[in-house]
Parts: C-alpha cells; structure tokens; sequence
C-alpha cells in the first residue's frame, strides 16, 4: 500500500519505518527541514534503539522516503497517518489541536481520489468529526474517510511495541476503510496482535483512557510507597504481592520518581478537561494529576533528609536525566524539576545519560554533564539513581569510591537494601 505520515515524531518515524519494513511504499513528511535533510543521510532525530539501521535499510531499498513537500506525498499515497504533536496548550490543561487541524487543512486540497485519513496523533474524542468538518467544507466526503487509529507504542520499546502490540484500534463506521486497514495490519494481526475496530469516538477515548489508567497505578503504588517509609516496610514487597493477582498484574505497578514523558502528564491534563466540557468530573484522575504534581518535592524532601539538609556545595550526581530508559526524550522528566531545585540551593550538580548532554540544563552554571560514568561516580557525595538504564544496574559503587563517605538514593529501587547494608553503603531507595 501507498502510505504517508506526516510528522516525522517518535510516532510518525517509528510506525513509518514499521510499515515499509512491511512490505508497504511510505513516505514520511515533515516541515523540518533539517530533519528530513538528516534523515535522508541515514542520521536519526532521536534515540530509540534499533531504528537507524531499519532506516538506512528501507531507505536504501526505496520502500521509504523523507520529504518536505506535504501536498505531493499526499496525493502519491492511498493512505495519510496524521502524526504531529498534540501538546498542552499554553496556559491550559487542553490539549493544543492546532497542528492536526493544520494538517487536515494542508490535505484537503491533495484529496482528489479517494483517501483514508487516519489520526495516530492522540487526539481529544470528537476531534475526528471536526477534522471531517473541516475535509467536507470543500471535498465530498465520498473522497475520504476519517479514522482513528491510536498508538500504543512506548519509547525506548517502540519497534518491538508497534511489531508486537497487544491490540490494533481502528475506530471507523466505514466498512471500506476497515477492510484496507486491517489489510495492512494482517502482518502484525497473523503473530498474534487483537484487532479491535469500534466507533471513531470510542477509540479517540480507548487511548486517553488507558494512558490515564497506567498513570493512575504509577500514582497509585507511589502513594502506598510513602505509607511504606514509615512503616518499615518495602514497596517493592507490596508491588510483587499485588501484581501477581492477576486482576491488578504487575506492571506499572513499580514505585519510583513522578511520571513524565511526552504522554502521561500532557494525556491526564487533557482527558480530564475535555470530560469537564461534558460537565463529567473525572476526579480518580485529577487527583492523580494532583499527587504527581507533589511527586518531585516530596523525593527532594528526601534527598534534604539524606543529606540533613546540608545540600550547598554537595557535589550531587544525577545517574539518567530522562524520564525512562531507552530514550532521548526529556519532555516533561521530573529530573527538569528536580535538578534546578537542588541548584537554587546551592548543590553542584553533575549528571551522565547514555542518551548524551541535554539542553535543558545549559543554562545553569552549576549543571555539569560528565561522559565518564566511572569519574562522575568517584567525585560524588550523593548519586541519585534517577532513570533505569541498564547501565545503572550492575554498578560495584564501593570498589569505584573505596573509602571516601557516599550515599546513594536509588529512586528506581534497583539495588537491594540488604546488600548494600552488608556492603557498609549508606543507601536508600523508595518506598523503604
Ligand atoms: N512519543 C510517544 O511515545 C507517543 C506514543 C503514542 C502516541 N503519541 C502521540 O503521537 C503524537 C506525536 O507524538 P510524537 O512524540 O511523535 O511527537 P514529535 O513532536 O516527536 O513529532 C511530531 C512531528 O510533527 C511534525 N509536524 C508538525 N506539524 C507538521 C506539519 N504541518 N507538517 C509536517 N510535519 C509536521 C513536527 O515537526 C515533528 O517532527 C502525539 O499526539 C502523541 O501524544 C506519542
């Protein structure tokens, strides 16, 4: 099949090489200019393991292309995946649309056979009927379909996530649309994959809903965290014996920093205010917002304590910036709240990211990245483990710092309590 997606993203690039590794013709779009001139010489805009050599080699067989020119790829392509970015607007909870309404406007004049438009951007319920609005004021709608059809991917899992996903969404009433589109996805359906067609409206709401849902037992086990560190109990304990009912199951079900990411923080925001439009109360899920908000200042307390409130001039290293492992993406990571706060009084800061410098922090003097793990180790009094690379996991920090005093907090409970207390470390972690 002919497809192109526009937005050349974490989504629109990782599902566009997916699909032309399929067998398909792809063309991905976006107004980037550098971007695409990168792509076209084999350099990927982010980090996400196993994506460059997927690129250059459906870019070298030519079942994949990068362009800039939106109204041409448009009209070469059966298929059209919207993939932009749908952040929170500003000075709002809502989500901001204006990239996909621009999009469906840029379209509508390439439409002049028929044409499938999907929206694989997370999109507000009911978005898909004002993208068909906007379609129908000058084609008829006998030259288009619009659907939905939500990602599920994660970063840093994200080849793995769109080749092996759990279900397929295609939210459409247009049995022509979902006969092509099931088509397309037959690879991915023949190895297991559910496919779930349901109205427009209802599979806009499935992908809120779950992210919201996940969101909620991050936040959920977070909580039970703090009531473990007064109780002398471990979180980690609680997390295995609830996730082993299989009506709860065991992921996401791990304590650790606020949730970040592109999706989690920007997704809750926008279900709940789109629900208050409904006049609907979403108040599991606003409450939830409420205590991740509080997240970060309650871990810095924490370190406070740790470091009985002594913070100036500690020497304070950061192990992982972003808000997961596997990934580049610093959107909203709790490491942008918690490093300036740690800087404003007084701490000198290093950190080491296997994904490499970020800009975020460049314009703090106190900020410092460091290339060398095992330097960065040996010159800290405090190492934060704040992100759960696997190259934080198997770390023999006594060997490394030998008999200089330092402490560990380890936000991602990846070391065992007992074994650094038998080590001599002074460590802590969450939920203990
Ligand atoms: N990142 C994730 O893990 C993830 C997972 C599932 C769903 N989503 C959703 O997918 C959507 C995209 O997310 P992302 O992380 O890929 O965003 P992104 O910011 O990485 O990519 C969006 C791209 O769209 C391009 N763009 C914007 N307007 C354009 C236009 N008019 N023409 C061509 N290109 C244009 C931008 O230049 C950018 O490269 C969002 O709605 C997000 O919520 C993201």
């Amino acid at each position: 099949m002919k497809i192109c997606m526009i937005g050349t993203g974490y989504v629109g690039l990782v599902s566009g090489v997916c699909f032309s590794d399929l067998g398909n013709k792809v063309i991905c779009v976006d107004k980037n200019v550098a971007k695409i001139a990168n792509l076209k010489k084999g350099i990927i805009p982010i980090y996400e393991p196993g994506l460059e050599e997927l690129v250059i080699k459906n870019h070298k067989n030519k079942s994949l292309e990068f362009s800039t020119n939106l109204k041409e790829s448009v009209r070469k392509s059966d298929i059209i995946f919207i993939c932009v970015g749908t952040p929170t607007k500003k000075n709002s909870s809502a989500a901001d649309l204006s990239q996909v309404y621009n999009v469906a406007k840029l379209i509508r004049s390439s439409i002049l056979r028929f044409k499938i438009i999907v929206t694989k951007s997370t999109v507000p319920v009911t978005t898909g009927d004002d993208i068909e609005k906007i379609l129908s004021k000058t084609k008829s709608k006998k030259l288009f379909s619009v659907v939905s059809n939500p990602e599920f991917l994660r970063e840093g899992e994200a080849i793995r996530d769109f080749t092996f996903p759990d279900r397929i969404v295609i939210g459409t009433n247009d049995n022509k649309s979902n006969v092509i589109l099931k088509n397309l996805y037959s690879p991915l359906i023949s190895k297991g994959a559910k496919y779930i067609n349901t109205s427009r409206r209802a599979a806009e709401l499935i992908k809120y809903a779950s992210n919201a849902f996940l969101a909620t037992k991050i936040t959920f086990i977070n909580e039970i965290a703090n009531l473990c560190e007064k109780i002398n109990v471990n979180v980690e304990d609680i997390s295995i014996g609830m996730g082993l009912d299989e009506r709860i199951g065991g992921r996401f079900l791990r304590a650790g920093p606020a949730f970040g990411g592109s999706c989690f923080p920007k997704d809750t925001k926008a279900i709940t205010t789109t629900a208050d439009k409904f006049k609907i109360d979403l108040s599991v899920i606003k409450s939830v917002i409420k205590s991740n908000n509080n997240r970060s200042s309650l871990l810095l307390n924490r370190v406070s304590k740790i470091l009985k409130n002594k913070i100036k001039n500690k020497n304070i290293l950061f192990l992982g910036v972003t808000f997961k492992a596997n990934t580049d993406d610093m959107r909203d990571s709790s490491s942008l709240i918690m490093i300036p706060s740690l800087v404003k009084k007084g701490a000198n800061i290093t950190y080491y990211d296997p994904s490499g410098e970020k800009k975020n922090f460049k314009r703090f003097k106190n900020v410092k990245f460091l290339k060398d793990i095992n330097f960065a180790i040996k010159n800290s009094d405090l190492v934060i483990i704040h992100t759960e690379w696997n190259d934080f996991k198997s770390i023999n920090f006594k060997s490394l710092i030998k008999k200089r005093k330092f402490i560990i907090y380890d936000m991602r409970n990846i070391y065992s309590p007992q074994k650094m207390k038998k080590d001599n470390v002074k460590y802590y972690s969450v939920g203990v």
